[in-house]
């Protein structure tokens, strides 16, 4: 799997793909799931091990061998499960295995030569004097790449960034939104105990409980096939209440797929009214529809569609939306705890393209809102460049429209705050 994911695979599909090919009891599915997302989450730091450990840096061994010590290593820092000498002979015996005979001595040596120095109570130059500057020795730290351990450092406190950092590398929460047209969150639970998982209420959320311990395939559990719950991140069931919709209203949700929150919109409005439900992404599009049969909602419509281009295509519904939400496509760096090879997926080249794409949608869609309507844009990311000061050009651009309220949400700001999250809600003065 480490190789498919260096070879450009999403880290969710080739674990998927790799688990099918076994016949892994449950508990070691959760070992080999939580050992190949470590092992990826943590491949800065590992790397800077490894060349702490071999005559060659990381980035020069072969590889299968690099991605090989990556697990090794991982399981010898990070886990309590796998007893060190288990670790170093698995990897030996693997390197064996996979081909790389002439080179398990060298594995041997660098997980063996590691744990020397972790008795001599040896570690990593990771304060920013022993790094050099504070952005390495965060990054290095935390497993981040250099360019946003830098940018973060400029954006908050250290502390902040640490916390940041802290949470992409800890396993997220598992949440489900109460479907409360079908069901309530106390039923909900009692359900799922009676199924033999625990869940509980999160705080401040009135459809949000959280799933203690994993739970494996999740369509089994009770209540998903009747539409009762779905899943989704308690940072994200903030954002289709700030667009306040009513019953009867017209709401456009110009990003809509997989339909989260066009769900939870349909939820809110008691399923009256109508959510016009707007993706780019064909196939993506589909679990919408999906999505709102098993959850029983008929008020939503799907539509296939760039969203930059809806209001030429469509005069017709120039001014006619309540409410519009702009849930962006966007980096995703409030996402990746969830997302474990995220980090070394996306770059600032790409963010700046990303924010191009941001500023159409918004410049798109505002003609499509009625006077007095609301538009509420949000993103899964902490970078300013695609949120606040994205809303503070385009606001300043359209004196019509006021910030009724903005707020940047971060991992790990406070004990069990989920995804990061941006949100801005705007209101047209007519
Ligand atoms: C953050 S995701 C939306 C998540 C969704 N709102 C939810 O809660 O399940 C962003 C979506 O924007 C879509 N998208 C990107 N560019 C678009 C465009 N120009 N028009 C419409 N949709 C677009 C992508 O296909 C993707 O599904």
């Amino acid at each position: 799997m480490l190789q498919a994911v260096a070879a450009g695979a999403y880290a969710d599909g080739a674990l998927e793909r790799e688990l099918g090919r076994t016949s892994l009891s449950p508990a070691d599915r959760g070992l080999a799931t939580e050992l190949a997302y470590g092992a990826i989450r943590q491949r800065r730091l590992l790397d800077a091990w490894l060349d702490q450990l071999g005559k060659v840096p990381a980035e020069r061994q072969p590889p299968k061998l690099r991605w090989l010590l990556h697990i090794g290593l991982y399981q010898l820092l990070a886990s309590d499960r796998v007893p060190p000498s288990a670790a170093v002979s698995t990897t030996v015996e693997m390197a064996k295995r996979g081909g790389l005979a002439r080179l398990a001595p060298v594995a041997n040596g660098m997980l063996r030569a590691f744990l020397r120095r972790r008795e001599a109570g040896d570690t990593l130059p990771l304060t920013p004097e022993q790094a050099g500057d504070p952005a390495t020795a965060l990054g290095v730290r935390q497993s981040l790449p250099p360019w946003l351990a830098a940018e973060l450092l400029g954006w908050v406190p250290p502390e902040r960034a640490e916390a940041f950092g802290l949470a992409c590398n800890t396993p997220p929460s598992l949440d489900l939104r109460v479907n409360r047209l079908r069901s309530t969150p106390a039923e909900v639970c009692a359900a799922l105990a009676a199924a033999g998982v625990e869940a509980l209420p999160i705080e401040g959320l009135p459809a949000g409980i959280t799933l203690q311990g994993r739970s494996g395939d999740l369509s089994r559990l009770p209540g998903f096939a009747e539409g009762h719950w779905c899943v989704q991140d308690r940072a994200a069931q903030r954002i289709a209440p700030l667009l306040d919709p009513q019953p009867g209203e017209r709401i456009l949700d110009a990003c809509a797929a997989p339909g989260g929150k066009s769900t939870h919109l349909a939820e809110w409005m008691g399923d009256q009214g109508m959510v016009l439900a707007l993706d780019r992404g064909e196939a993506r599009l589909r679990r919408v529809s999906r999505n709102a049969e098993r959850l029983g909602l008929r008020s939503i419509a799907v539509q296939h569609g760039d969203a930059t281009a809806l209001a030429q295509e469509q005069p017709e519904l120039q001014g006619s939306f309540d409410r519009i939400l702009v849930d962006a496509p966007c980096s995703g760096l409030g996402t990746l705890a969830r997302h474990a090879d995220a980090r070394w997926r996306i770059d600032p080249a790409a963010i700046e393209e990303l924010v191009v794409l941001q500023r159409q949608l918004l410049e798109g869609l505002l003609p499509l809102l009625k006077p007095q309507g609301r538009m509420v844009y949000a993103t899964c990311t902490v970078h300013p460049s695609e949120n606040s000061a994205l809303i503070d050009a385009f606001v300043a651009d359209h004196p019509s429209l006021q910030v009724q309220q903005s707020w940047q949400l971060w991992p790990g700001e406070f004990a069990g705050a989920g995804d990061g999250f941006y949100a801005a809600v705007l209101e047209h003065q007519g």
